[in-house]
């Protein structure tokens, strides 16, 4: 293998090099390329980044130049928007169990917001936020790989339920608000054409029974294949049925109607790979331990989803297999990156690069065990390494 993720093999052992690992390494291209795809089979659709899923200035800055807003669900989120160029018209806001100084921060920024329950619109009415409102329902529809990240129907805390939607309308008319926007998200990584079309179809129905909708977002959730035997969507399809949908919309409501999504890990989950050292091996009755310099502290998602990553050798592409278990540097059990994968037997300084881990790796990283946050590197166009690290305490609030 002389390439992963698109970086060459080369290139990620110059990264280590000079900047030691464990270190977070992007590759521009792929993001870029992401982007593209989008923008070329959804050309009604207007595209908001889901900041959440990486905030790194650099990305954010990339991001920004191929025409996409940005998407926050925190005042620290469209800080960080803001200083990576995005402009107010460019800028969306999810609101979610927020303070009223919070709410009324994120409207002065001039984002779009999308409120998620009837107390933030009434608080929105009493405090004269403005006379247009967006809402964020949930309409019983949820996907995504893990629970936790489903986001809609009954065990979910988020959204206005389709049940409230009376209340909603007898409070924006108390305080003379017009309800224009509608928006959803489902859950993330949904790779299931049906349920995407589905959540959207429920959102356009219900779109209707509002007097004077002009916007309507359909969240973000876009998958991508982590395991191997995964398929990716297929956009040619997904973005001809949007596509229908919304043209039959714009035909009967008015063709002044914007659409958006807010993808997060569409965009950069694949672009990104945690490159780690190996530093110890250890044989148990069950398993052929591989610790690493890094653990759940830097990438979260297999400790708290579960979530598969796969797992290459960099330096290593011939040699005898082994069925081994990848484990971090945490104090905890729980910090296993990947087991049981067969894969070349990796030794002592080897390294490692635990791939997908572009979207929800930096941004849930944390100095638990008192460990420094990894670096960031991006692989720029020009094949060149550049260090994109940044310190999130600069933009959190
Ligand atoms: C409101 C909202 N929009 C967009 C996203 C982005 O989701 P994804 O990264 O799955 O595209 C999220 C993530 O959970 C979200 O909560």
């Amino acid at each position: 293998m002389s390439s992963i993720s698109g970086i060459q093999c080369k290139t990620l052992v110059q990264a280590a090099r000079k900047f030691g690992t464990p270190v977070y390494v992007y590759n521009q291209d792929r993001v870029e390329a992401q982007c593209k795809k989008l923008q070329k089979h959804f050309p009604e659709i207007t595209f908001h980044y889901a900041v959440k899923a990486n905030a790194n200035p650099e990305l954010l800055r990339i991001i920004r130049k191929q025409g996409i807003g940005a998407e926050g669900v925190s005042g620290g989120e469209l800080v960080a928007a803001m200083s990576a160029g995005f402009k107010k018209k460019d800028l969306s806001f999810t609101c979610s169990n927020l303070t009223e100084e919070e709410l009324a921060a994120a409207v002065a920024t001039g984002a779009r917001v999308h409120l998620d329950s009837l107390t933030q619109l009434e608080q929105w009415g009493r405090h004269k936020l403005g006379s247009q409102v967006s809402l964020r329902l949930n309409q019983g529809i949820g996907a995504g790989h893990h629970k936790h990240v489903i986001t809609g129907g009954p065990d979910s805390k988020f959204g206005i339920s389709l049940s409230d939607i009376p209340e909603a309308k007898r409070i924006a008319k108390q305080y003379g608000l017009e309800i224009t926007g509608v928006q959803q998200h489902i859950g993330s990584n949904a790779l299931d054409e049906a349920v995407l079309l589905k959540a959207a179809g429920v959102l356009l129905k219900t779109a209707e029974t509002f007097e004077g909708i002009t916007h309507i977002d359909f969240g973000g959730g876009l998958g991508v294949p982590y395991k191997p035997q995964e398929t990716e969507l297929n956009l040619v399809s997904l973005g001809k049925k949007f596509s229908m949908l919304i043209k039959d919309f714009r035909k009967k409501h008015g063709a002044h109607i914007e659409f958006a999504m807010e993808p997060g890990r569409f965009l950069v989950a694949q672009a990104g790979l945690l490159l780690v050292s190996v530093t110890d091996i250890k044989h148990t009755e069950k398993h052929c331990f591989v610790g690493v310099n890094s653990g759940f502290n830097h990438l979260l998602r297999p400790a708290l989803y579960d979530s598969y990553h796969p797992v290459e050798n960099v330096v290593r592409t011939r040699g005898k297999k082994a069925h081994v278990t990848i484990a971090g540097n945490v104090c905890e059990s729980g910090d296993v990156f990947a087991a049981q994968r067969t894969m070349y037997t990796p030794e002592i300084g080897d390294l490692l690069a635990i791939t997908h881990a572009g979207a929800y790796g930096f941004t849930m990283a944390s100095m638990y065990n008192l460990r420094v946050l990894p670096k960031e590197v991006l692989v720029t166009k020009a094949n060149t390494l550049k260090d994109i690290s940044f310190d999130p305490r600069e933009f959190a609030r």
